[in-house]
């Protein structure tokens, strides 16, 4: 019998059956399409033996520390290696992976940095995981040629700063997640380019600067969370650059609403999507108080601010002249693009906002004020995502939820739930007991054509 068994292996491969025998020890590994599932396993590398023709590999919930070119076959579409310990991944272990369309190194704390060129080639890439990475920069190129990109996650990490044009390529971006990271301004150039850009987060920041132009591109948003960071002010032309605006969520911000408030109140009372509180922290006589409650006689002795057509009229000359296709190659220097738009620059300043002055900060007021704002956030914002997007890792209430069970369907292609995986394994044996069928019938055969 034991020979038997060793001749079935001999005598599948003489009749070209092809059966995945070399799927990586405790790993599950299935056809159509061909995946292999190494989750959660302590695997400290990349395990030996993945089938070359491998389409989805699962490899989350390990300790895999490096990623080497050669780990994984260029056929490979779908990858996912998040939470594990990933310290190093060699610049090419990713090149030539034309087909890989889902990509998640998410969770990989100790990451840190990223070469430039990780991710260069990977046109089809479509959802690129970098959370909780670590990361505090990002090289200059690094998203380069991403076109079919329209995940991209990099919140939870330590970004500081965010290179002028860095989102360039990426004209298919629908979801850009930046949020609890460390970013302090916002630049007119920041989110070139990403003219299908859908959502964009970047509450839990530190962010007390946005540039007038910051939203030039952002003809398609939806949704803008600027919620829990350092804005004294934003203006009204700011945010008119951002006509498929929907949702809008600006809460827990040290607003300050006096005259510089104005333009802002205008806008609110123009906007007809959804909006959180505006809570003041300024000046005192306002602390408390909902910058969207006010009324005109709250801003006394206030300079009118500019009339909606000239904004308008400038804002489209001033769009007019940073068109994306212009100056395409700007794209590295910090101050190259200055120099570009500088003379189209209105010399009357309009800036969406000043530097903060953080002393104005009152802490109980503000945490009173917060619970209560919290409370009425809740109220009026369960519209914002009835959808649930399933890429996002935001609830309606702006508060970040973790993704506990990460192999809930994400995408149109599913990773192995339990069910599949008993499935499949299921398939498995039905196909080895119809290999065994077809050996019985061919034993057969054989020792009657040799009794002949
Ligand atoms: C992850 O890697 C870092 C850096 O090599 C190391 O200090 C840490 O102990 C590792 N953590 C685990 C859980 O292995
Ligand atoms: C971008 O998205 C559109 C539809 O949203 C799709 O037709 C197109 O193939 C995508 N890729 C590129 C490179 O534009
Ligand atoms: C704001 O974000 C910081 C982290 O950036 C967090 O510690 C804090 O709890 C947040 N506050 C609120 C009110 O969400
Ligand atoms: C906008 O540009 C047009 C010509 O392109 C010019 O006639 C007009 O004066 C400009 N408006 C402003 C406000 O600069
Ligand atoms: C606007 O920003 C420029 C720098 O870009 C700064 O020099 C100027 O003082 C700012 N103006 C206001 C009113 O904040
Ligand atoms: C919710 O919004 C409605 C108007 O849409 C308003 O009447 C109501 O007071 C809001 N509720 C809270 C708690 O802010």
């Amino acid at each position: 019998m034991f020979k038997w068994g060793c001749g079935l292996e001999f005598l599948l491969v003489l009749c070209g059956l092809e059966l995945s025998w070399s799927c990586p020890r405790h790993c599950i590994c299935y056809t159509a399409p061909s995946t292999v599932s190494c989750q959660a396993h302590n695997f400290l590398t990349v395990p030996e033996g993945i089938p070359p023709d491998s389409e989805r590999i699962f490899l989350q919930n390990n300790k895999i520390h490096r990623l080497l070119r050669g780990h994984f076959s260029s056929d490979t579409v779908i990858l996912w290696i998040y939470s594990n310990n990933i310290t190093y991944i060699e610049p090419s272990t990713f090149h030539g992976f034309t087909l890989l369309e889902d990509l998640d190194l998410g969770d990989n704390r100790h990451l840190r940095s990223l070469a430039e060129d990780t991710f260069h080639g990977l046109a089809r890439l479509n959802a690129l995981h970098l959370y909780r990475c670590g990361l505090s920069s990002l090289p200059n190129n690094i998203f380069q040629g991403l076109r079919n990109l329209q995940y991209l996650y990099l919140q939870e990490n330590h970004l500081k700063f965010l290179q002028d044009d860095i989102f360039m390529d990426l004209h298919n971006l629908s979801h850009l997640f930046l949020h609890g990271n460390r970013l302090w301004s916002i630049n007119q150039n920041t989110f070139r380019g990403l003219r299908a850009l859908d959502r964009l987060l970047l509450h839990q920041n530190q962010i007390e600067w946005v540039d007038h132009l910051a939203f030039h591109d952002l003809k398609r948003l939806t949704t803008l969370y600027l919620f829990n960071n350092s804005l004294i002010q934003l203006s009204g032309q700011c945010l008119d650059m951002l006509p498929a605006l929907e949702y809008l969520r600006l809460n827990d911000n040290p607003w300050s609403c006096d005259c510089k408030a104005l333009s802002l109140w205008e806008w609110l009372k123009r906007f007809r999507g959804s909006t959180s509180s505006v809570g003041c922290q300024a000046p005192v006589n306002m602390v408390g108080k909902d910058l969207k409650e006010l009324r005109k006689e709250d801003f006394p002795n206030c300079s009118p601010t500019a009339p909606n057509s000239e904004s308008r009229a400038q804002t489209h000359n001033l769009s007019s002249t940073v068109n994306p296709s212009m100056n395409r190659g700007v794209v590295i220097g910090f101050g190259d693009q200055t120099s570009v738009v500088q003379p189209s620059r209105p010399s009357r300043s309009r800036n969406c906002t000043k530097p903060r002055n953080r002393l104005s900060k009152g802490k109980e007021d503000n945490e009173v004020h917060h619970s209560k704002e919290v409370m009425a956030d809740k109220d009026n914002s369960s519209s914002d995502f009835t959808e649930g997007g399933k890429h996002d890792h935001t609830s309606p209430d702006g508060t970040v939820t973790r993704r506990k069970h990460k192999c809930a369907p994400r995408t149109t292609m599913r990773p192995p739930s339990g069910v599949q995986q008993a499935n499949n394994r299921a398939a498995i044996s039905q196909s080895l007991l119809h290999v065994h069928a077809i050996f019985v019938a061919l034993i057969t055969t054989y020792v009657g054509s040799i009794l002949r």
